[in-house]
């Protein structure tokens, strides 16, 4: 079975009179597993996608299915455990809360969890060693630096073992050599098993890493650009 399974998606805005149409109508099959890349010019609707996939938002028709179950008839509880265990989320813009240090905000997902602090702080410490950041635990984001702060991200994002990955421009913000930190932490998580969806702006890193690439334009998917396995 498919891990994500999306047919007919839409997603209407209605904003003071005029309606924009950021999906219109899109077909989707993920295989558990995969590392899709999404490609496609500034509101093209690649975020509106990701936001549906991860629960963030919900579609104004059509269907969204993950692991078999029907994201729509989650009840408002199942759907925050559903964006909180079964999903990853990486921004382009990091989203931490910039009063809490590097290891809180990795444990933040735990919260709901029943863990005391220190079982917290230790499972935080754990994630922050796979990216490198053992020694940044307690500073707070405004210490440190664009490239340590989206490595904070990748753990929090990791720090429940999602199933699925979605990262939405998460290099954007970063020069080529962090870029490529970011990618090996993204690529080894791929690796052990996590399904990725990464948006990006750039042909030739979805070219070079993605199994599979898909250009969006005006709300659809283009034809298949390219397919490997
Ligand atoms: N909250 C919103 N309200 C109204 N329109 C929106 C909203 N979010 C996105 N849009 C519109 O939907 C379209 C797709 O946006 P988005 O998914 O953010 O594109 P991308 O991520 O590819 O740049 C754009 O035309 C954008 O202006
Ligand atoms: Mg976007």
């Amino acid at each position: 079975m498919a891990l994500v399974d999306a047919t007919g998606l839409t997603r209407t805005y209605h904003l003071g009179g005029e309606v924009v149409a950021a999906l219109r109508g899109i077909d989707l099959t993920i295989e558990q597993g995969e590392f899709v890349a999404l490609l496609g010019r500034s509101g093209s609707g690649k975020s509106t996608l990701l936001n549906l996939l991860g629960g963030l938002d919900q579609p104004t028709g059509g269907s969204i299915r993950v692991g078999g179950v029907e994201l729509a008839k989650m009840s408002k509880r199942e759907l925050s455990l559903y964006r909180r265990t079964t999903v990853g989320f990486i921004f382009q813009s990091f989203n931490l809360v910039t009063s809490q240090r590097a290891w809180e905000n990795v444990a933040l997902p735990l919260v709901f969890q029943g863990l005391s602090r220190v079982e917290r702080r230790k499972r935080a410490q754990e994630l922050l060693e796979r990216v490198g950041l053992e020694n940044r635990a307690n500073h707070v984001p405004s210490e440190l630096s664009g490239g340590e702060q989206q490595r904070v991200a990748i753990a929090r994002s990791l720090v429940n073992d999602p199933k699925l990955l979605l990262c939405d421009e998460p290099t954007g913000n970063l020069d080529t050599s962090t870029s490529a930190q970011i990618m090996d932490l993204l690529l080894e998580s791929h690796r052990a098993g996590t399904t990725l969806v990464m948006v990006t702006h750039d042909p030739a890193l979805a070219e070079k890493h993605a199994q599979r690439t898909l250009r969006m334009a005006d709300g659809q998917f283009l034809v298949e650009a390219s397919a490997r396995s």
